[in-house]
């Protein structure tokens, strides 16, 4: 469905963020004719640059980073035809009165500032939007992660933000929340009469998320060094993921309905202190091994210093004291330079009481229904059935598969292709409140704190692996195991 003609405004519009994901993702939601004339995306950055410039400058990007078969020549001029620059200084006043010239024509659309900088000048730019009454009725802002490094932090810049903007002007995006398979979690839990009866510590033995990544640093050494895993993926994205496994039925799916139940479950993650910290966590850190059929260096020697004690891996057995999950552990585990890029979640359901068959018809395994989420997007679920032929009562574990791409015969959507139209649509479901980020940093900041008290230190895992032995130990020392991706 097409939406109303609108301005986007994206600070930082020559960056990495723009040029990877932004600029894609507008570009496909330009072929699907949903952008309505005369919508404008409008980039804005510091560097001295004429609207040809950055025509010039988005057509090789998207020709970096699409299939050849997704450039179509009429598409793309129409596409540029809509792309605009103004150079501004977020930190001066050098270029505001410019945008607010170029808006001034468009003042009764939508308007959207997309904020693709340094977190650090988030306040700053918000502040400068307001002081050039850049704000209309119809205005939103959209904010990267992270919010903040702490919990005090993201309060002060939830307050910056929160001093200008009204919280439905306010967009915090967490990518994965726009991944088709994270809101598959949703309708499978929400739109089967199946689940739901068996979601619950009676019928769950555990849960299991993993985000596991093949990369390293990247050039991203100066941000990823003062984060860690931590910080930048369990903070956000994995308890994200967490809220959505084990979230309450909301009454609907209005914005405030989802997040109200996420906000629980946050509340009800059980603390992680220096007394049981070495328990339920592992830090861990990449030491030159193999990935992607190569050689590669180690965490340290990728950093310039040489000396760190951030972790690229992290695992935790987390628990939350409710009904619901009483008992039912949330072993989540996410980091760099592994085995394999694999994201899934995998609910593994409690074993059968009693079985009725002989023990040569082979072990029974508990049912296990897994969702992926990278790549191969799909649904499997796990069951036990009797192998066919005339060989007598032979059992064998088999999954249901619904694996999306041979399932439907649909190019899987960008999470950001989502995302910023929703922006348009003032649709808050799939974006972050802030008492959903201060929650989260509530849990997060008691376990940065004890690591520091308790000195924890990283444990060295060879690149290209599962993570260091201690997380293994993490699991199996409840009887369990990772699921292998
Ligand atoms: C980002 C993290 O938020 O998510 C990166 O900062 C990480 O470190 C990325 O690589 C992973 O996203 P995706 O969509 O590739 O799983």
């Amino acid at each position: 469905i097409p939406v109303g003609p609108f301005d986007y405004v994206v600070f930082g519009g020559t960056g990495d963020l723009a040029e990877r994901k932004l600029l894609p993702a507008l570009y496909h939601r330009q072929i699907m004719g949903q952008f309505t004339d005369p919508t404008r995306i409008i980039a804005a950055s510091r560097a001295a640059m004429t609207d040809q410039g950055y025509r010039e400058f988005a057509v090789k990007a998207l020709r970096e980073h699409l299939k050849p078969e997704e450039i179509d020549d009429a598409q793309l001029k129409a596409f540029t035809d809509r792309l605009f620059y103004v150079s501004v200084d977020a930190t001066s006043e050098q270029g505001w009165d410019a945008l607010k010239d170029i808006l001034e024509p468009g003042k009764e659309r939508v308007r959207a500032f997309y904020l693709a900088v340094a977190p650090a000048i988030f306040g700053e730019i918000a502040q400068k939007i307001h002081d050039h009454k850049l704000i209309t009725k119809q205005t939103r802002i959209v904010v990267e992660k992270p919010i903040g490094r702490d919990l005090a932090s993201a309060m002060e810049l939830n307050s910056t933000l929160g001093r200008v903007f009204r919280e439905d002007q306010i967009f915090r995006i967490d990518h994965y929340l726009g991944k088709e398979t994270v809101q598959n979690l949703m309708a499978l839990r929400f739109a089967n009469a199946l689940y739901e009866p068996l979601w619950n510590s009676a019928h769950i033995d555990h849960v299991q998320i993993t985000v596991a990544e093949s990369v390293g640093l990247e050039s991203r050494a100066g941000y990823y060094d003062k984060a860690g895993a931590l910080r930048d993926m369990v903070q956000n994205h994995i308890l994200q993921l967490v809220c959505l496994v084990a979230m309450e039925v909301p009454s609907s799916m209005d914005a405030e309905a989802v997040r109200d139940e996420k906000l629980k479950v946050l509340r009800a993650l059980k603390p992680i202190d220096e007394y049981n910290v070495e328990r339920l966590t592992v830090r861990g850190q990449y030491r030159a091994g193999a990935s992607s059929g190569g050689p590669v260096k180690g965490y340290l020697e990728e950093l310039e210093g040489g000396v760190s004690n951030t972790e690229t891996f992290v695992a935790i057995k987390a628990e939350l004291g409710n009904w619901r999950w009483a008992g039912v552990p949330f072993y989540i585990r996410t980091g760099k330079r592994m085995a394999t890029r694999v994201s899934e979640i995998v609910i593994t359901f409690k074993p059968i009481p009693h079985s009725i068959f002989e023990p040569a018809a082979g072990r029974i395994e508990a049912n296990q229904l897994i969702i992926r989420l990278q790549p191969d997007e799909g649904v499997k679920q796990w069951l036990m059935i009797k192998d066919p032929g005339p060989g007598g009562m032979r059992l064998r574990n088999v999954p249901l598969d619904m694996t999306f791409a041979r399932a439907f015969d649909v190019r899987n959507a960008d999470a950001y292709e989502r995302l910023l139209l929703d922006v348009i649509r003032s649709n808050q479901t799939l974006f972050m409140r802030r008492d959903e980020v201060e929650a989260a940093w509530r849990w997060i900041d008691p376990i940065l704190k004890a690591w520091e008290t308790t000195g924890q230190q990283v444990q060295g895992y060879t690149a290209g692996t599962w993570g260091p032995s201690q997380a293994i130990a993490l699991i199996e020392r409840d009887g369990r195991t990772w699921h292998e991706s």
